[in-house]
């Protein structure tokens, strides 16, 4: 039973990404299917930041080993569906036009966050094998706190881009605060 876990868990990760295709393949996407792809997977690499960032608490919370056995999983994820997002937005919707994405990137400051989300979750993606965790010792640990910035600047994103409609950014702004601070050791800080 206990060896299911995980397979099932990197199943429901995946079911997105299924959705997804389904939805492309069966023309289900509605009347602006770039913008629905875009959406989607944007959303999807927010949630498994959220997700990634909630094991070490729950693991705190439930003294449960599993949350930290999943965390690589989740993380690696969030990098999968963040570059789904990015080549939406590179290969389909400006279709390799480099002028014009290097454009948007200087110019547009959510693109210019989201990008650099992105660069930054890909020390962490070439990271996340025990082969590294072993050789970087205590750095792979300082390494990995860049999913802190990642998490900060892919909710800044959200709210940036939303012109109008603030409520579900906030959300996740929220979440992702609420989620940076249970990792606060307050006993270090108030010890010191
Ligand atoms: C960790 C990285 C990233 C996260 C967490 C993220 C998250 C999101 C989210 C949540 C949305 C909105 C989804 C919705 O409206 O429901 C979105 C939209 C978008 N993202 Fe990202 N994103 C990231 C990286 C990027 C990158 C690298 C690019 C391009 C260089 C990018 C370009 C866009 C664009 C163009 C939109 C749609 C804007 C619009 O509707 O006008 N994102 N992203």
């Amino acid at each position: 039973m206990k060896s299911l876990l995980k397979p099932s868990i990197f199943v429901l990760s995946a079911a997105p990404f299924l959705l997804i295709t389904y939805k492309i393949f069966f023309n289900k996407l509605g009347p602006e299917p770039v913008k629905e792809i875009t959406h989607f997977t944007g959303e999807w690499t927010l949630i498994f930041i959220c997700l990634t960032l909630s094991m070490s608490p729950l693991k705190r919370f439930t003294s449960f080993i599993f949350w930290i056995k999943i965390r690589r999983m989740l993380g690696l994820f969030v990098f999968f569906y963040a570059t789904l997002h990015l080549l939406t937005y590179v290969v389909i919707d400006y279709r390799l036009d480099w002028n014009q994405i290097t454009d948007d990137v200087i110019k547009k400051k959510y693109v210019f966050v989201g990008f650099a989300a992105w660069l930054l979750l890909i020390p962490l993606a070439i990271t996340s094998s025990q082969k590294m965790i072993t050789l970087l010792k205590q750095n792979w640990k300082r390494l990995h706190r860049l999913i802190y910035a990642i998490a900060i600047l892919g909710s800044l994103h959200f709210i940036w881009l939303s012109k109008t409609i603030y409520f579900k950014p906030l959300i996740y702004f929220i979440i992702i605060t609420i989620l940076l601070i249970l990792r606060v050791n307050f006993k270090n800080i108030f010890n010191r």
